[in-house]
């Protein structure tokens, strides 16, 4: 067991990486609050935790709402019954298509509030609380490789997880002093709900034509899995990684190392 006993919170684990996240997360020991505000994913993750005879409760919450989150924070807590929060995983977000010109101020606003407001909401509420059972604790925060590498059409996206990689590296500093490590993860194409939505929406009827272009900028020749981005995620939660503060792991296929 990587995460023995270890109290745990992901948000948007209704769904892509954040159920696989929450599963692996469970399967290696750890008591996991499920987030979504996606009631039919979220019972539908912890369930298959409790049918696998993993600890897992599931509460609908919107990232972007305040009460909800902080709402969350506690339920997690008293869930996981060591009065502690261990493992903060800031995972849910939201994908948009578009040129800076091509995107409207309602979408702009819902992308950052959902990307970085959740993000933001998410850190502070679990922050508080673990100051105050005394420190200690692993935040992870969901970036994506857009923050290193122009993609096109990805403005507001691009933009929102630049916001959560630099509040990482930031948060990082004024957290360390209270034994809180706070790294984020840089995934790349990872075929999931999350990119099977955008290919319809950005390619409709040349969805296998556009999955075929991806493939191809990444030097492992395929997408990602969840699996594999949960893996990075359960190395930053467990204590292995007590000597990575601040980090933003680059979990991509090869995509921001290089062209074949
Ligand atoms: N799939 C990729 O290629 C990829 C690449 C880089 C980064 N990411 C990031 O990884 C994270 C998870 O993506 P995924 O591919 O698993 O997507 P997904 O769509 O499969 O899952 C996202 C989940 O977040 C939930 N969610 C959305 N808005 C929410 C809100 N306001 N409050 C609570 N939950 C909300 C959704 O209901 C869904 O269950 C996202 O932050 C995404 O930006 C994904």
């Amino acid at each position: 067991m990587r995460l023995p006993a270890k109290v745990a919170v992901i948000t948007g684990a209704g769904s892509g990486i954040g159920r696989a996240s929450a599963l692996l997360f469970a399967r290696e020991g750890a008591c996991v609050t499920v987030a979504d505000v996606d009631r039919v994913g979220g019972e539908a993750t912890a369930d298959e935790i409790r049918q696998g005879g993993g600890r897992a409760t599931f509460v609908p919450t919107d990232v972007t709402h305040p009460p909800d989150v902080r709402a969350l924070i506690a339920e997690a807590v008293r869930f996981g019954g060591a009065g502690r929060l261990d493992i903060a995983f800031n995972n849910a977000g939201i994908s948009c298509v578009g040129a800076v010109d091509e995107t409207g101020e309602d979408e702009w606003d819902r992308v950052i509030a959902v990307n970085v407001r959740g993000v933001y909401l998410g850190c502070r509420f679990a922050v508080e609380q673990m100051k105050a059972q005394g420190g200690g604790g692993c935040i992870l925060n969901m970036s994506s490789s857009i923050a290193q590498t122009g993609l096109a059409r990805r403005a507001a996206y691009a933009a929102s997880k630049g916001a959560v990689l630099a509040l990482t590296r930031s948060m990082q500093v004024d957290c360390a002093p209270h034994g809180i490590r706070v790294n984020a993860i840089l995934p790349g194409t990872i075929f999931t709900p999350f990119v099977e939505g955008y290919l319809r929406r950005s390619f409709p009827g040349r969805e296998e034509e556009a999955l075929e272009a991806i493939r191809r900028r990444q030097l492992s020749g395929e997408l990602g899995r969840p699996e594999d981005v949960a893996a990075a995620a359960l190395y930053l939660a467990s204590d292995e990684a007590g000597f990575v503060l601040g980090s933003g792991l680059v979990v991509d296929g090869g995509l921001t190392a290089g062209k074949a």
